[in-house]
């Protein structure tokens, strides 16, 4: 199994789930990552200490590269890619959308193109026997008003670079389906949070600044609306789309957890001033609303009901434990990062 961005937030768990949580699953992973300033090899060093070499290899590389990509499929054989690598974080997309279309569309173009030229049986036909699996965003989808939410065929309408690059991306894996057959699967989720995210995201970026006593900038009125789910609820149900997810399907993971972006970071308040013996009060002096973000999406909501009903997914993970999980993972880890602004 080829894991791409295995390095990052979201792969980085999905491989810990992987070998340590899916029954039945006996395969090798590569993680091929480009360690870009989100990813760090170190996040996996006890997996590669316990399954290195025999079921899990770490491979230094960037899916731009054909050549690399290539190599890969060649010398490892691969019968299956959850590709998850990708520029993610919107603030830089605006301010320098390079990478964003380089990496996000051109990188998934190249190891589609891998996937086509290797995957072919002696007779020249598509394989069956292999899944190419593309994790993408509920951001293809736009911007929400007060109700409603994204099905799996709301159309897309993307508002910032990366949702746009996202979308393109959706667009070229669907298509290798249905010009090559090409058997893919794509997922399109919502907000993540939980440990080894990049602290340029909101909910590490406010544990973080709380824990160093730096104020706590937030866009607009703070009255914008996301659904958060906990990373390893994502990752187990990459697991089952894998496992049992149709071929030419797409599924919506959501955590069915709407919140304004202001009330959640009253309740971090909370968590992290329990956990260090500081005056929640004090910390909520230092709130700063800062000017809105281009183009902010005002709210997203996931409707996730296909994924329960045909594959019975379910989220395992309480929004309160967690961000308890969470909080304590950055008390730990918090001086391994240096986060350079976008
Ligand atoms: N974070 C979220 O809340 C969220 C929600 C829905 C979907 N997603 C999607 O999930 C995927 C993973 O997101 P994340 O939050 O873990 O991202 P991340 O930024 O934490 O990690 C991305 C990883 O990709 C690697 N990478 C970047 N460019 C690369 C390249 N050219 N070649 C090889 N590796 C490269 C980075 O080094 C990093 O390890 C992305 O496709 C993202 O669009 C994220």
């Amino acid at each position: 199994m080829l894991v791409t961005g295995g390095a990052g937030f979201i792969g980085s768990n999905f491989i810990r789930v992987m070998l340590e949580q899916t029954a039945g699953f006996e395969g090798r992973i590569i993680n091929m990552d480009a360690l870009t300033y989100a990813g760090n090899a170190a996040f996996l060093y006890d997996v590669a200490k316990k399954y290195g070499g025999e079921r899990y290899i770490f491979e230094h590389a960037d899916i731009r590269n054909k050549e690399s990509v290539d190599r890969i499929f060649a010398e490892y054989a691969v019968d299956t890619v959850v590709h998850f690598a990708a520029e993610t974080h919107v603030d830089r997309s605006i301010v320098k959308p390079d990478d964003f279309i380089t990496t996000n569309v051109t990188g998934t173009f190249t190891l589609l193109e891998a996937a086509r030229r290797n995957w072919l049986d002696k007779s020249g036909s598509m394989r069956r026997d292999v899944l190419f699996h593309h994790i993408s965003t509920d951001e293809v989808y736009g911007s929400l008003g007060d109700a409603g939410y994204f099905t799996e065929t709301t159309p897309y309408a993307p508002r910032s670079p990366y949702s746009a690059s996202k979308a393109g991306a959706d667009h070229l894996v669907m298509s290798y389906h249905h010009t090559y057959k090409l058997p893919v699967t794509l997922s399109n989720c919502s907000n993540n949070y939980g440990p080894c995210q990049f602290p340029e995201k909101l909910i590490p970026l406010m544990i973080i600044n709380m824990l160093d006593g730096k104020s706590l900038p937030v866009y607009g009125d703070g009255k914008n609306i996301r659904d958060w789910l906990f990373v390893e609820d994502h990752g187990r149900a990459v697991a089952l789309i894998l496992k049992h997810g149709t071929t030419g399907e797409k599924y919506n993971i959501g955590g069915e957890n709407e919140m304004e972006n202001i009330k959640l970071l009253y309740t971090l308040i909370k968590i992290v001033s329990e956990k260090i013996g500081r005056d929640a009060k004090e910390i909520e002096k230092t709130i700063n609303f800062v000017m809105d973000r281009p183009g902010h999406d005002r709210r997203y909501a996931i409707d996730c009901s296909k994924i329960k009903n045909e594959l019975g997914w379910r989220q395992r993970v309480s929004f309160g434990e967690g961000l308890e999980k969470t909080v304590d993972w950055y008390i730990k880890n918090r001086y391994n990062y240096s986060v350079e602004p976008a």
